[in-house]
């Protein structure tokens, strides 16, 4: 563990030189908001209210004192905070400034397919151990795909296992929605006409992050599996398309809700991919069948309808694509912002297919994974 080695002062931070050579600066208005004193011990909220403070709040006097720690008396307030040393550098917002962002996703193609059975993992594992519910989580989170092998087929039955991370994400579909050929449908999922890859219900202004299809029923000629992941087709034109790319994550597109059976409107506007802070991806929205007639400016259309044709003909290049069919007891997990879903056309009069479909936010999958790995 590093120590302090030496403290300097100036007008608005301390900066502090290590025993191992690093450097940090610590501002005094982060120190004071950050004094281990603001926060209640239960709620963990902070108490202290940085309003509270003047802007020229600054220090009046510093030292390490014997047990090692920093102490800071401030020039308001009446106040002296006790920082501990490894504390100061766990949270250095130098040092993590100055480190090399390293994405948590492992991007995939078609070869994804070679290693198929990495990807699957069975629905007792998960169940019955933290281990298994970790390695699903992570699956999640990291690849954006996992098929959950040889869980229960009665309806509903998905339940026990999608509680194991969290609560569900309802929507007006219901949980489970019900994916199965209907006359009249309201949803072409609900056909069986063959689906294109696309994203679920991307005319949300927070599309479902994860998506669960789970099979019940498989016996009817068709119906078979794909899978693309969106964010590798992303970085595929950021490397050797860029003007389409710059386009992809600039141009916000327009998506709409078109259900017949609902009393209510929902559309939204977002561009195609969308970026974190870091600048890795974020989210894909990709969804033919509910892009709404686009309203972006005459001088950009050309390019915004040449950017959309080249990304959704990516979306569909078997290069990018895995395909595969769902059996009973399977469990079709992913990414609903990341991963671009779709299906054959099935004949309805060769056998029955039944899925059951629910949905969860992404909150739900890093936090409980964090949560684990702590
Ligand atoms: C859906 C969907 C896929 C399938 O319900 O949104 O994409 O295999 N279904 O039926
Ligand atoms: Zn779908």
């Amino acid at each position: 563990m590093a120590q302090i080695e030496k403290i300097e002062k100036d007008i608005s931070d301390l900066k502090i030189k290590w025993s191992d050579g690093e450097e940090s600066k610590f501002n005094y208005m982060w120190l004071r908001d950050n004094c281990p004193t603001a926060h209640d011990k239960d709620s963990h909220h902070r108490m202290f209210n940085i309003l509270d403070v003047s802007k020229d709040l600054s220090i009046k006097d510093f030292k390490v004192d014997e047990a090692g720690s920093l102490q800071v008396q401030w020039s308001e307030g009446d106040h002296t905070s006790y920082y501990d040393p490894s504390w100061l550098r766990k949270n250095c917002y130098t040092l993590k400034n100055k480190s090399k962002y390293v994405s948590p996703y492992s991007l995939w193609n078609k070869d994804l397919k070679n290693e198929f059975d990495l990807i699957c993992i069975e629905h007792d594992e998960i169940l019955d151990t933290d281990e298994g519910l970790i390695k699903w989580l992570e699956l999640l989170h990291h690849k954006g795909i996992a098929i959950v092998k040889n869980a229960p087929v009665e309806k509903k039955s998905a339940f026990p296992l999608l509680n194991r991370i969290s609560h569900i994400r309802e929507t007006f579909f219901k949980t489970p929605f019900e994916v199965i050929n209907i006359p009249k449908p309201n949803n072409s999922a609900y056909t069986a006409h063959a689906l294109r890859n696309h994203m679920d219900l991307p005319w949300f202004e927070l599309p479902p992050g994860y998506q669960f299809l789970h099979c019940l029923v498989n016996s009817a000629n068709g119906g078979d599996s794909s899978a693309v992941d969106g964010f590798a087709v992303a970085e595929y034109l950021k490397n050797n398309e860029n003007e389409i790319f710059e386009t992809l994550i600039n141009i916000p597109l327009k998506f709409r809700d078109m259900d017949y059976t609902q009393e209510s409107h929902r559309n939204f506007h977002a561009p195609a991919i969308s970026l974190t802070k870091d600048g890795d991806f974020h989210d894909i929205r990709f969804s033919v069948a509910t892009m709404d007639v686009l309203d972006c400016h005459p001088d950009v259309m050309e390019k915004v309808y040449k950017a959309h044709h080249r990304f959704g003909n990516l979306l569909h290049d078997e290069k990018f694509q895995v395909n595969f069919r769902l059996g009973p007891g399977d469990i079709y997990s992913f990414n609903n912002r990341r991963i671009l879903h779709g299906r054959t056309a099935f004949d309805p009069n060769s056998g029955h297919r039944h899925l059951q479909g629910y949905y969860m936010d992404r909150d739900e999958i890093i936090g409980r994974l964090n949560y684990l790995k702590k």
